[in-house]
């Protein structure tokens, strides 16, 4: 199975797609340039990255599954988009990852979401905050409906779970880590530490309280009859 991984870091998940998952290779997309060179100078044998955002990409074959963990945040390029905005950001995605794909081929995404509870002014101003000092881009969780209806009629919806108490928890392991790092002399690293933990300890609390949740949503590519045209 040929993989592609839409937002792929510092290559931690394609490494393990390929050395523990059975794909036969893995391609990343991450417009990241740092973190783009750090996959290149580690990848193994079947792992491969460009320095590329998923708007931009043409790709050279077809893939049988993407994947991608927090990118559809971002789709928007806005912290605060219409409902039709936010629809019509993740349906490109949508549209163009089955152009990438092989007919019946699979999409797994992990991505946050609004919460049952609704965001508070306070937390949405606490998240800008942090975003803006992490120098993130743009973004905001988006609703599970506007996904779910973006994909209509491209993506065949096989599963969705929320889990925001396990991921709450991952954030607790991760606040625990970094405040395991000594303090950087280096400013802009420092800065960084501290932004970061801001971060973990913001997003924990967020998911504790459900403004916000984490969906794990799997869909099959659909094709022929029914489907529509997706170029
Ligand atoms: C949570 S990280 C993924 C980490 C990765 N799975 C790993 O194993 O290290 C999400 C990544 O998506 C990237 N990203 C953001 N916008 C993107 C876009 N438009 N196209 C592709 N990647 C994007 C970010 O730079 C970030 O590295």
């Amino acid at each position: 199975m040929d993989v592609l991984e839409v937002g792929s870091g510092f290559g931690g998940m394609l490494d393990h797609l390929v050395e523990t998952a059975g794909a036969r290779s893995a391609h990343g997309l991450e417009p990241d340039p740092e973190m783009c060179r750090y996959v290149k100078q580690h990848a193994g044998p079947g792992v491969s990255v460009e320095n590329i955002g998923w708007e931009d990409f043409v790709p050279d074959r077809r893939f049988d599954a993407v994947v991608g963990v927090s990118v559809l945040e971002y789709a928007a390029r806005s912290p605060s988009p219409s409902p039709q905005e936010e629809i019509d950001a993740l349906r490109e995605f949508f549209r163009r990852a089955h152009t990438w794909t092989v007919p019946a081929a699979s999409l797994v995404q992990e991505v946050t979401i609004a919460g049952p509870a609704g965001l508070s002014e306070k937390s949405a101003q606490g998240e800008r905050n942090v975003g803006e000092d992490l120098g993130a881009p743009p973004g905001k969780p988006p609703e599970l409906s506007h996904v779910l209806t973006a994909a209509r009629g491209l993506w065949e919806l096989v599963s969705v779970e929320t889990h925001r108490h396990a991921w709450a928890r991952t954030m607790d392991v991760w606040l625990a880590r970094a405040r395991r790092i000594p303090h950087p002399a280096v400013e802009w690293q420092a800065q960084f530490l501290d932004a970061s933990q801001r971060y973990f300890e913001l997003e924990r609390d967020l998911l504790l309280t459900g403004e916000r949740s984490v969906a794990h949503l799997a869909f099959r590519r659909l094709d022929g009859h029914g489907a529509d045209s997706a170029t």
